[in-house]
Parts: structure tokens; C-alpha cells; sequence
């Protein structure tokens, strides 16, 4: 039996798209009542970035242990959740398929709705938890380990990509760099604390443009001067300083995201632009990003860490618009690996 629409609706959200297995539960959209998350980072370091087939076989250990776990600390009984949500693509299929079997099985059971999330509106609806006042349309720029998106959120659920990466995403260059110094994995968090004690205008680094597409991304370059950068010093002889080598290489990301999502919010008229993503924790992003925005006049908008790296509550949240737009998934649902936004 659904809910009438007067009732609180309480989502339990899964998430299993890479190398987190993680549980929320989220009321009426915003308030997240639980946020558990098991994080595989100690298993794939030992391998310098994440393995799918063991994400896989170890979302399959902890999926229920975590579930549990966010329908404890939220004090709610499964009885008592209106629907399930669960992230559904894109991601790896294996980690994928774990979290939408859970989430079915659940579903089933309790003949509650199930509601397949696009995993990238579950990174922008982060911002919606801790900022009642956000409400679309804005512009978000969804910097992750597997993206980098330049969107107009014209309403819930509804999107239109102005720009994206030509090659890797903001998060894999980090993760790239840091492993080239020798900072490991993930490298974005490590790169952020090491540039703290860095000038970041000590190397001239490249930003690149692409020609006739002024929002998209492109990464690639930055990252393969840094390497040249790296060989260079070594054959030379000359010592490297890291710190000063990863702040440069940090200014050259943020100068890019920055420059492009203010000139989007400016060219299309909006007044309002979030961050979401694994990388919108990084400080740098977060500073460059309120200033460029304080002298436009722009509202700034970011997720607390917790709520920018992947997590079950951002699920919940996407869910919760889902939900009240009437978008229920069959028991057919599907991991789809590569998956569009807005697609359903
Ligand atoms: O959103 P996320 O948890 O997973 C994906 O959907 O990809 O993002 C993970 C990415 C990794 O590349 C990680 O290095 C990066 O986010 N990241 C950061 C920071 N924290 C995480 N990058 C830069 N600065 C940070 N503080
Ligand atoms: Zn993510």
C-alpha cells in the first residue's frame, strides 16, 4: 500500500555504484534520519585504485550488515519506510547489481515502491539536505572520480548538460597525479592536504579550451605536462617539491571548473550554482569557487564532505522527487553501467 501524499515519506536509499556500499534512510527528501557508509578504500589501495570485481564481491559481504545498520540508527522499522530507492547506473555493473538486488528483494518483501536513481542526481541532490532554501532551477557542477558535468537543473529530475569532460574527469586527474608523486589512492583528499603547504602559482601549468564548446572539460593535458613535469625533474636530476607541483596542478583544476560554471550561471541568467561530487570537498574548489561567486553576485551552494563522496543519503534525497513524481521501477530493473542523466 502507498502512502497518502499528507504522510512523511521516509526513503531507504542504497548505494553500490563503486567502491562504497552504502544505507540511508531520508525523510521527506532533506532530513537524512541515518547515513551509513562502508567504505572499500583500505581493500583497492593495496591495488592504487579500485578493482571492480572485488568492490563487487565486497558490496555482496556488507550490503545487509549496512542496511541494517541505517534502519537501526534511524530508529525506523522497514515496516514503517514508504519506498526504496536504490542507484541503478551509472557505475561498475557488478557493484551496481548488488545494491538493485538488495533493493528489489526488499521491495518485494515488504510490497513497498522501488525506485531506481541516476547516481549523478543523486550527487546533486546532495545540496538539497543541508540547504531546505535550494530549490531549482540552478547550476551544478558535478566534479567525481567518474565525472565531470556542467548542468542546468531546470527542475527536479530535469536536466540539461551544457558541458562536460572531453577525457578524464576532475577526480581521476587527482587520483592520477597523486599516485605519479607518490601520494597514493584516492589521491584527491591527500593532494588537497599536501597543496596547503604549496604555492600554487610556482608552476604554469596549462588550461585547456576547447574550440567552439566553452563548457566542456578537458584534463587530459594537465595531467600528461604534469607527468612531463615529473620525468623532466627526474632525468635532470632535480629535486621535485611536491607540495608546490600538486598546489599548481590544483590551481589549474579549479581555475577551469571555476571559470566555466560561473560564466554558465552568468550566460544563462541564474543567480544560483552548486557543487557536487567527490571533489566539491576539496578546499581549494570550495574557496575559488564562493569567491568567483561572491563578486558575480551568485548564491554558492556545496554539500558537507560527507555528502559530496558517495553516500546512501544523496540517493535518498533523488529518490524523494522521484517518489513524488510518480516514477516507480518494475522488478525488472536493471544495473545500467552506462546509464544517461534524465534517462529513466
Ligand atoms: O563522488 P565520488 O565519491 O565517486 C564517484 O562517483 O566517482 O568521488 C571520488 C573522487 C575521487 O577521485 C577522489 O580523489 C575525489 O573524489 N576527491 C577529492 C577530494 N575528496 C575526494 N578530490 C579533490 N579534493 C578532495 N578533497
Ligand atoms: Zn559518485
Amino acid at each position: 500500500m502507498e502512502k497518502s501524499i499528507t504522510e512523511d515519506v521516509l526513503i531507504l536509499a542504497i548505494e553500490s555504484s563503486c567502491d562504497e556500499t552504502a544505507a540511508s534512510v531520508v525523510k521527506n527528501g532533506r532530513e537524512v534520519l541515518s547515513n551509513v557508509i562502508s567504505s572499500q578504500i583500505a581493500l583497492h589501495t593495496l591495488y592504487g585504485g579500485v578493482v571492480p570485481e572485488l568492490a563487487s564481491r565486497k558490496h555482496i559481504e556488507k550490503i545487509n550488515q549496512v542496511v541494517e545498520s541505517a534502519l537501526l540508527e534511524a530508529g525506523v522499522t522497514l515496516e514503517e519506510i514508504t519506498a526504496i530507492g536504490v542507484t541503478y547506473g551509472p557505475g561498475l555493473v557488478g557493484a551496481l547489481l548488488v545494491g538493485v538486488a538488495e533493493a528489489k528483494a526488499i521491495a518485494y518483501a515488504t510490497k513497498k515502491p522501488l525506485i531506481g536513481v541516476h547516481h549523478i542526481e543523486g550527487h546533486i541532490s546532495a545540496n538539497f539536505i543541508e540547504h531546505p532554501e535550494l530549490e531549482p532551477p540552478f547550476v551544478c557542477l558535478i566534479v567525481s572520480g567518474g565525472h565531470t558535468h556542467l548542468v542546468i537543473v531546470k527542475d527536479y529530475g530535469e536536466f540539461e548538460i551544457i558541458g562536460r569532460t572531453r577525457d578524464d574527469a576532475a577526480g581521476e586527474a587527482f587520483d592520477k597525479v597523486a599516485r605519479a608523486v607518490g601520494l597514493g589512492y584516492p589521491g584527491g583528499p591527500k593532494i588537497d592536504k599536501t597543496a596547503k603547504e604549496g604555492n600554487p602559482h610556482a608552476i604554469e601549468f596549462p588550461r585547456a579550451k576547447i574550440e567552439g564548446s566553452p563548457y566542456d572539460f578537458s584534463f587530459s593535458g594537465l595531467k600528461s605536462a604534469v607527468l612531463n613535469y615529473i620525468n623532466h625533474a627526474a632525468m635532470t636530476g632535480e629535486e621535485i617539491a611536491v607540495p608546490d607541483l600538486v598546489a599548481s596542478f590544483q590551481n589549474a583544476v579549479v581555475e577551469s571548473l571555476v571559470s566555466r560554471a560561473v560564466m554558465a550561471a552568468k550566460e544563462y541568467g541564474y543567480t544560483k550554482l552548486a557543487i557536487a561530487g567527490g571533489v566539491a570537498s576539496n578546499s581549494a574548489l570550495r574557496a575559488g569557487m564562493a569567491e568567483a561567486c561572491e563578486k558575480e553576485g551568485i548564491d554558492f551552494y556545496y554539500p558537507s564532505p560527507v555528502f559530496c563522496t558517495d553516500n546512501g543519503a544523496m540517493i535518498g534525497a533523488a529518490a524523494y522527487y522521484e517518489y513524488k513524481k510518480g516514477i516507480r521501477h518494475g522488478w525488472d530493473l536493471n544495473a545500467v553501467p552506462n546509464l544517461k542523466l534524465g534517462e529513466r
